[in-house]
């Protein structure tokens, strides 16, 4: 059975939902889905783990959470080209210039990333299929 790690960073809850519909989404393919707290995830688990989702909202200015989710990103990244992964998040005032740009740093680092979701604020029924459709694609 294909494992798949969703891990996120929310301050309000909403990608804490959308992570909720990814694992929802992987399970219904088959899979086995964990949540997962970016700040109980390092790559030291990465090998426990066939396929991953990662979602942080756009904070900042169009950044990546700075004090759990970038650190963690940042000792995970180089670790990620070869292995499956996708990106998601929620946002708000904006049009979700940080998920182009996180996209394109992980490219940038080698990652190859199968699919990105965002959402404003909290997942509308529009975005809620999208994670699950991410989520059955990891699967
Ligand atoms: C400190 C802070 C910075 C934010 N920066 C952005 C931003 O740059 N662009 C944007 O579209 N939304 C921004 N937002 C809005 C959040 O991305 C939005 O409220 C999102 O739904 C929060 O997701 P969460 O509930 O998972 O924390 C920011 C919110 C906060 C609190």
């Amino acid at each position: 059975m294909s494992k798949v790690a969703v891990v996120y960073w929310s301050g309000t809850g909403n990608t804490e939902a959308m992570a909720g519909l990814v694992a929802e989404g992987a399970r219904a393919e088959g899979a086995e889905a964990e949540v997962i707290a970016c700040a109980d995830f390092s790559s030291a688990s990465l090998d426990n783990f066939d396929a991953f989702a990662f979602g942080c909202p756009a904070m900042g200015s169009e950044e990546l959470e700075s004090e759990e989710f970038e650190p963690m990103w940042d000792d995970v990244e180089p670790e990620l080209p070869g292995r499956r992964v996708a990106l998601f998040g929620s946002y708000d005032w904006a049009d979700g210039e940080w998920m182009d740009l996180w996209r394109e740093r992980a490219e940038a680092a080698g990652v190859t990333v199968a699919d990105t979701v965002i959402a404003k604020d909290y997942p509308d029924e529009e975005a809620s299929a999208a994670c699950k459709a991410l989520g059955a694609a990891l699967a």
